[in-house]
């Protein structure tokens, strides 16, 4: 009796799991890696130069190097629906087809993503997903979609969970696995109740090509690189594999200086954020390449723990961000973030390390790490001396610690 009484409590439980599963699991174990057009190009695509950087995805590493998602973003669409209520991807833009240039994304050994709307109309004025979520979702599926990136733009009236609870199941309904990536700028705190809803979802407004807390974009202001850093605060414990907090798209070879930019990426990669390149794969300078494709910096926010990093330490516009990484491993980022460069001598053994989330406790007296600069790619010696380096303005020593 008890035992049949167990069975019939598993599979109900079985059931409900089943019932209650919003998403598709077991995507996402990693931070998500791939190629935006918005930051770069906003609603000016088109297939042919879509088609060439996808080509320059593959000829300048970007896949080599990890990266695997070739996302549009907004403007793809015609401005109506058809007669039946489907989306209509904009003929001109693309004479071939979506369908034709999806594919040329998965002959390539990459994976495509999409751009929709909760609201009415997307951020961009064209047809938005309100209403038409399950029709939607089965399009992007019969298209071959393995990414929809989510707006939030038109949506008065609308509850933040509830809509992108809703998206969620019609892409699981659709049948075929999707990262489902939260675009709410963290307005309706998503790290709250997102984690079975999607596999990452943004945590502030739209980043600019800047290091400071503001862009000026005329009409409106933009987050800047610290301006996004500064507003991760408490977000940390929210993160991980299937689950990520989303710091917006790269602004890597967009503008910023050599120093800043690897700031910028070293940072990303430090908080376990996706990795969305947003720049024109087609003209990248060998100083952006060189950023982009750091495999080792890029195995930092791809560690398979998933544990985003923390602020250690903060004085004068210094920063040492901390993340703890598989086999008892550190990555240790000294960010200068001030306007003047500054000279470090840092005595590892003067500083315990103490992580409740991530259970370390490291005492650099008791054990000894063997030190890696990420950027200069060279080993560094090891946790018994002192530290010594000058670091910058707006720029980084990152720093992976092994135990020896
Ligand atoms: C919003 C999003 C951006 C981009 C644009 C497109 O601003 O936050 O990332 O998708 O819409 O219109």
């Amino acid at each position: 009796m008890l035992k049949r009484f167990l069975f019939a409590a598993i599979i109900l439980l079985l059931n409900s799991h089943h019932l209650f599963a919003q998403k598709f699991e077991k995507l996402a174990q990693t931070p998500p890696m791939g190629f935006n057009t918005w930051n770069t190009f906003q609603t000016n695509i088109n297939e042919q130069m879509l088609k060439n950087m996808v080509d320059a995805y593959i000829s300048s590493g970007m896949k080599d190097a990890g990266y695997q998602y070739f996302v549009l973003d907004d403007g793809w669409m015609a401005m109506q629906r058809d007669s039946s209520g489907n989306l209509v991807p904009d003929p001109e833009k693309f004479p071939g087809g979506m369908k034709n240039f999806v594919d040329y994304v998965h002959t390539k050994g990459l994976k495509f993503g999409i751009y929709n709307c909760a609201g009415t109309l997307t951020c961009g004025g064209y047809p938005g997903t309100r209403g038409y979520e399950y029709q939607d979702a089965r399009f992007y599926a019969a298209m071959g979609v393995d990414y929809l990136k989510y707006d939030w733009c038109n949506t008065e009236g609308l509850n933040a969970k509830e809509a992108y609870t809703t998206m969620s199941k019609a892409i699981k309904a659709a049948g075929r696995p999707m990262i489902f990536s939260l675009c709410e700028w963290g307005n309706h705190k998503p790290w709250e109740w997102a984690e079975n809803v999607g596999h990452l979802w943004r945590t502030t407004g739209d980043i600019g090509a800047g290091f400071g807390s503001l862009v000026n974009k005329g009409t409106w202001s933009a987050l800047g690189v610290t301006g996004i850093l500064d507003q991760q605060e408490g977000l940390r414990k929210y993160a991980g594999p299937g689950h990520w907090n989303d710091l917006d798209m790269l602004e890597v070879g967009n503008g910023m200086t050599y120093n800043e930019d690897r700031a910028h990426f070293s940072l990303w990669c430090m908080l376990a954020a996706p990795l969305m390149a947003g720049n024109d794969l087609r003209k990248m300078s060998n100083q952006t390449k060189t950023i982009l494709t750091n495999k080792d910096v890029i195995a930092i926010d791809q560690d398979a723990l998933g544990i985003e990093g923390f602020k250690y330490y903060a004085f004068e516009g210094l920063e040492i961000w901390v993340k703890p990484l598989v086999n008892n491993g550190l990555a240790v980022c000294f960010f200068n973030r001030s306007d003047r460069p500054q000279k470090i001598a840092y005595d590892w053994k003067a500083h315990q390390i103490k992580d409740t989330l991530s259970n370390r406790e490291i005492d650099f007296n008791k054990s000894v790490f063997r030190i890696f600069d990420l950027w200069i790619k060279k080993p560094s010696g090891t946790t018994n001396s002192i530290l010594k380096a000058d670091i910058a303005a707006h720029d980084v020593l990152l720093l992976r610690l092994n135990k020896q």
